[in-house]
């Protein structure tokens, strides 16, 4: 199976896990990404966001979440009385997965990791939430819901109340709850922009509430 944790180093801070990840090979997904995208943020965060998977923009820069959906993601944070700059924000998966349809010219088209992408990437993930010892993780969409609760996951269903959060590695929580919520993108490609724009808000408000 596909995996990251023979890339993972033991006992490693931020700086050492962020310089081992950009050398993981634990899945084929950094062969045609130009480089791991791995977390931006405050270490000391209260709250760990987990994003899909970097795009198009965040794959060039190298920093999670700075095109389109980060615009909306960030504002909405704002409006929900949480500092964005008081945040952790990170990804299930640490490499741009896309596919180039050549009648659509040279664009990267974003392809959803699959469940054996996710896991393979997991062991990323369950390290910074480990170092960073948030109270509260949110997880933005499918994919980052189904990363840290299983692949039963809804965002549907699930979205906007504190979930427990599930022992990650086996011994303890990372956090006292996750609260899932839509992807920030899910807003841009709605028909009715500004009822989705209401309903991401409205769930990172319980992100605040929960927080106290
Ligand atoms: N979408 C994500 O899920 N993560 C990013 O970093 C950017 C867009």
């Amino acid at each position: 199976a596909y995996t990251a944790a023979p890339f993972v180093p033991e006992r490693a801070d931020l700086a050492a896990l962020r310089a081992a990840a950009a050398g993981c090979r634990g899945c084929p997904l950094h062969r045609a990404a130009e480089r791991t995208v791995f977390s931006s943020g405050d270490a000391d965060a209260r709250v760990v966001l987990v994003g899909e998977q970097p795009g198009d923009q965040e794959d060039r820069a190298g920093q999670p979440f700075v095109g389109p959906a980060g615009r909306v993601l960030m504002r909405a944070l704002d409006e929900a009385g949480i500092d964005p700059t008081e945040t952790y924000v990170t990804n299930a998966v640490k490499h741009f997965k896309f596919e180039v349809v050549p009648e659509r010219g040279k664009r990267r088209i974003h392809k959803a990791p699959n469940l054996r992408e996710l896991t393979a990437c997991r062991p990323w993930l369950v390290a910074e939430i480990r170092l960073v010892e948030p109270e509260v993780i949110v997880a933005l969409g499918a994919t980052a819901g189904k990363a840290l609760l299983g692949p039963s996951f809804r965002v549907t269903r699930q979205r906007g109340v504190p979930l427990p959060c599930p022992e990650l590695d086996g011994e303890a929580p990372g956090a006292e709850c996750v609260v899932a919520t839509i992807h920030p993108s899910a807003v841009l490609r709605a028909a009715d922009r500004e009822a989705t724009y209401r309903g991401l808000v409205s769930d990172l408000r319980v992100v605040a509430g929960a927080l106290g």
